[in-house]
């Protein structure tokens, strides 16, 4: 039949739009094959030969990521975001020099900060927003990857993907951004210079807080993507069939969701806006955001829907907001139907740099007025 070309939120919607070739059915069968058989030629007809490798059901999710994310790039899963994110940096070697977002997700500077040091990697980290910072910190044949992260857990500072990719382009570096927050209903970093996205998967692709996995894209078949994809197969680094096929299942409603809780989002941090309880709303969809403009240039359709708010009355006022809210749940992670709030400092620990008066907010698809009703409450039940 005629194909016809179709909007990213089509081929989500309908997982590519392919039936299962076996049975007709409209949603794929899961498989569970660990092994291929072998031809007596020696050949392996579709050229797979253990899942450590390959599986139709990652392939699923990757086609349709790839598809969501843009075109002629290529996509691996992972057994989770930390997966993924981490096969990127043991993918360089030993003495390279890597830039890192000053503001970014704890787990990710945590690992850094324990194992890159010994894996021989030189890490500083940089404020990517300071486009002067970032082109004295490149060292011009020693700086390999620039790593950011945009909107960045928790303050959601925006990078201007295009300006550093020009900046670290001209160097000869690699640009990867970590898209979990944005996912690519908002931003598609290849068309703005990246070289390598990563996503926890976990977060908004699946949805449903019921899966862990990650994915690393690329915008060019190279050899450090034979490195990363190699990495992946010799180190293990895969999901289970089953992970993969809920997250293309929950793919199919990436567009829907995110749309809600961007709507969402920006209702309640306009509501919130000059609350007396509170000192900051930071959420890059408020044009007082210092990221705002580059957020509206950059992200196509909202804002996301991640917020964090600062109570005036600091750790323990962010301690008893917490307590009192009823529809949010409190919890750690992101990107789930279900609202999340969120302590970053005390989940951090000690050496967290987030402040201690910061709760994180990750809007679900409830009913909006539920949410805010719920915050205004709290806020006005707990006292410091
Ligand atoms: C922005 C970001 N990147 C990466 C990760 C790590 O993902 P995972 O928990 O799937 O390993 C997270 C997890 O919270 C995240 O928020």
């Amino acid at each position: 039949m005629e194909q016809r070309s179709v909007s990213p939120e089509t081929l989500a919607a309908q997982g590519m739009g392919e039936a299962d070739p076996v049975s007709g059915g409209l949603a794929p069968v899961i498989s569970l094959a660990t092994n291929y058989e072998r031809q007596p030629d020696g050949s392996y007809p579709q050229d797979r030969v253990y899942t450590r490798a390959d599986n139709p059901t990652y392939e699923l999710a990757e086609r349709l990521l790839a598809a969501l994310e843009g075109t002629g790039c290529a996509c691996a899963l992972f057994a989770s975001g930390m997966a993924a994110a981490t096969a990127v940096f043991q993918s360089l070697l030993p003495g390279d020099h890597v830039l890192v977002s000053r503001v970014l997700y704890w787990g990710v500077r945590k690992w850094l900060a324990e194992f890159a040091l010994t894996w021989g990697l030189d890490v500083e980290f940089t404020d990517t927003s300071d486009l002067g910072a970032l082109a004295a910190a490149i060292r011009p044949g020693r700086t390999r990857l620039l790593w950011v992260e945009t909107p960045a857990n928790p303050m959601w500072e925006v990078t201007d993907i295009a300006a550093v990719s020009a900046l670290a382009h001209a160097a000869g570096v690699r640009v990867a951004v970590d898209n979990t927050v944005a996912t690519p209903v908002l931003t598609r970093p290849f068309e703005h210079g990246a070289d390598l996205i990563v996503h926890s998967a976990t977060k908004y692709l699946n949805g449903h807080s019921d899966v862990l996995a990650g994915a690393v894209l690329t915008a060019r078949r190279d050899p450090f993507w034979e490195r990363i994809r190699s990495w992946r197969r010799n180190a293990g680094a895969v999901p289970g069939p089953f992970e993969a096929w809920l997250l293309q299942r929950g793919m199919r409603t990436l567009f829907l969701r995110v749309h809600r809780a961007c709507d969402s989002a920006l209702a309640i941090a306009t509501e919130l806006s000059g609350h007396p309880a509170l000192t900051e709303v930071l959420y890059p969809g408020l044009p007082s955001h210092p990221g705002h403009q580059i957020a509206a240039r950059q992200m196509s359709g909202g804002f996301g829907g991640m917020l964090s708010i600062r109570l005036a009355g600091g750790a323990e006022h962010a301690s008893a907001v917490l307590n009192a809210v009823r529809v949010f749940k409190q919890a750690t992670s992101l990107g789930g139907v279900e609202s999340l709030v969120e302590h970053r400092a005390v989940m951090e620990g000690p050496s967290s740099p987030v402040p201690a008066d910061l709760l994180r907010l990750s809007i679900g698809i409830e009913a909006t007025g539920d949410l805010i009703a719920d915050l205004d409450t709290a806020l006005r039940e707990a006292t410091p």
